[in-house]
């Protein structure tokens, strides 16, 4: 029987590369999104891959969320940690809300999806998690200090919870993908893109959201399970933890 793999703010961007790259390599998958309904819409027809819209910041809307796929596509056995926004600004400017936004759907998110997967896994004794954070967490960016936090964040949370999961099947891993070609790094400011970004990647390119979506896959296997605790940069060189 196929697994069943859950990707968060799985519709647009580099969710929907991690969707469709689980879907092709047999996974039943359910995609979940927060806002944007024609986008879900398109997504859906384009992939048959069933959508369902919950916040993932709001531990109530998760679990109802995930009693919904558990019912209607079956019992998470791959769990993606993909949802995340940016509200970029420098800290002396930044408000309590572009803070508050960034930790509540970046790092909160992370906690809800998972804690309502987690112990069915443990009964099974299967698992893989698989959480998207970034560069950003690992070095730090200028105007990103909530995102930042938020990422780096998720690379605690993986360690501790592969830590509680490994003798349970369970494995736990971070992606810190670097600067991808997606509406969020569209939305920087074009001259910081051109003059302090791209110059700075050595393989000379922007991601792609499939660079990513193979990280996934290839962590999200059932052979990868002596694989856990680990952070798998893929960021064209930018940057060598
Ligand atoms: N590196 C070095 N210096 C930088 C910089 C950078 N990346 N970005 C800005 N600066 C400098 C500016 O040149 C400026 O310096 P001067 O005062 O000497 O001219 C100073 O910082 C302040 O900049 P601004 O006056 O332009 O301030 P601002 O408030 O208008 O904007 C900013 C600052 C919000 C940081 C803006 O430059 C910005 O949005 N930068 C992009 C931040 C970024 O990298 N976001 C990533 C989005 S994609 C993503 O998050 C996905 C992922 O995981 C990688």
């Amino acid at each position: 029987m196929a697994r069943v793999a859950v990707v968060t703010g799985g519709t647009r961007g580099i969710g929907a590369a991690i969707s469709v790259a689980l879907k092709n390599k047999g996974y039943r998958v359910a995609a979940n999104y927060g806002g944007n309904d024609a986008a879900a819409r398109q997504f859906q027809s384009e992939h048959g891959i069933p959508v369902f819209k919950f916040d993932v910041g709001d531990y109530g809307a998760c679990e109802k969320g995930v009693a919904q796929i558990v019912k209607e596509v079956g019992p998470v056995e791959v769990l993606v940690n993909n949802a995340g926004i940016t509200r970029d600004g420098m800290l002396h400017r930044m408000s309590k809300e572009s803070w508050d936004a960034v930790i509540r759907t970046n790092l909160d998110s992370v906690f809800n999806m998972t804690r309502l997967v987690v112990e069915g896994m443990r009964a099974r004794n299967f698992g893989r998690i698989v959480s998207i954070s970034s560069i950003n967490g690992r070095k730090g960016q200028i105007g990103q200090a909530n995102y930042s936090a938020a990422k780096a964040g998720l690379l605690g949370f993986t360690k501790a919870v592969a830590q509680e999961g490994a003798a349970k099947g369970i494995t736990c891993n971070v992606i810190a993908p670097g600067y991808i070609g997606t509406e969020m790094v569209a939305a920087m400011p074009k001259e910081v893109l051109e003059t302090k970004i791209l110059p700075f990647i050595p393989v000379g390119r922007l991601g792609t959201t499939e660079d990513v979506a193979r990280c996934v896959a290839f962590l999200a296997a059932d052979e990868a399970g002596f694989i856990t605790g680990a952070c798998l940069d893929a960021n064209g060189g930018q940057y060598m933890a």
